[in-house]
Order: structure tokens, then sequence, then C-alpha cells
């Protein structure tokens, strides 16, 4: 997409979230602005319309998830034993959620980013409560999606 002249390849990540309520969206929203803001090229896609195959074609690989009963959402958890067949190792991965007291489905995401894919991990995870998402969610995620540019570009 870039056609300025003389300019490197614009780098691509792509933001993969799930959601019940809409917080961890609003997350995923935030944090592609904040990418794109730092000049990548970014596709935002609910977890059920990623193929897993199209991972190898982006730089950096976002995935967000919230928290229920201590747990990763089911579509997310079985996007993880896909992603183990894409090739991931030394990419650049970040994971993130929206969670209401405990958020274990952020560190489960990163863990198996970094020790199972062996990429390189965005850190720390980054996990809001769904109260900090209506206050210093936009701009905290938008913060975040500049740290994971800096880390590609
Ligand atoms: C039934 C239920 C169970 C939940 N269990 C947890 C939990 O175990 N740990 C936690 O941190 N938050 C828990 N939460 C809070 C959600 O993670 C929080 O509302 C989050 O913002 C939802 O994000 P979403 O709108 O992206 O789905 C739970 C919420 C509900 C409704």
């Amino acid at each position: 997409m870039d056609e300025r002249k003389g300019m490197n390849k614009m780098k691509k990540a792509i933001v993969i979230y799930e959601t019940t309520y809409g917080y961890t969206e609003t997350m995923a929203k935030a944090i592609e602005k904040g990418l794109k803001e730092a000049g990548v090229e970014v596709e935002l896609k609910k977890v059920m319309a990623v193929n897993s195959d199209e991972l190898k074609d982006f730089d950096a690989v976002v995935l967000g998830c919230p928290t229920y009963h201590h747990d990763m959402i089911t579509t997310v958890k079985t996007f993880l034993f896909k992603m183990r067949n894409a090739g991931l190792k030394g990419k650049v991965g970040a994971a993130f959620g929206a969670y209401g007291f405990s958020g274990e489905s952020v560190e489960m995401i990163y863990d198996t980013m970094k020790h199972i894919f062996e990429m390189d991990v965005v850190e720390p995870a980054f996990k809001l409560k769904s109260t900090e998402v209506v206050t210093i969610g936009e701009k905290e995620c938008k913060e975040f999606g500049q740290k994971i540019a800096a880390k590609i570009i």
C-alpha cells in the first residue's frame, strides 16, 4: 500500500480479538489506532474470521481476549492450537484484554506466545479492567499500539 517513492515497505500488523460485551473490542480498535498513527498497516479481525495461514504475512500478531471464569473464551483457546502451526518463531507478538478482577487470559496468551511459539513478545502483557477501558482506555491502548509498532519498525 505504500506508494511513496524510496520508502521502505510498510510494516503490517494483525489485531485479532474476541469479546462478549465489547470492552476488548474497544481496546482492539484503540490499539489499531496507535499502530496506524505509528505508520503500521493494520488488519483488525475477530478471532473466528482469521485463518491461521494468513499470519505469516504480518510483522506482528496481536491477540486479545477477555477473562471469563479465570479462563480464555473457547474460540481463542482453539485459535492458539491453530497458531502453533503457523511458524511464528521470532515474529513480534502481543497480548491484551479486558478483565474484571483477575485477568488470566491475557497472561495465558502472553505465556503461550513466548514459551510455545517462541515469539518476540511485547512486555508486559497488557490488560485493563472494564472500568479502566472507559476512562484511560483510549490513551493506554494507543500507547500499547505504539509500543508494538516500535518493535517492528
Ligand atoms: C460470567 C462472568 C465471569 C467473569 N469472570 C471473570 C474472571 O474470572 N476474571 C476476571 O478478571 N474477570 C471476569 N469477568 C469480567 C470480564 O472479564 C470483564 O467484564 C471484561 O471487561 C469483559 O470483556 P469483554 O466485554 O471484551 O467480553 C467475568 C464476567 C462475567 C460476566
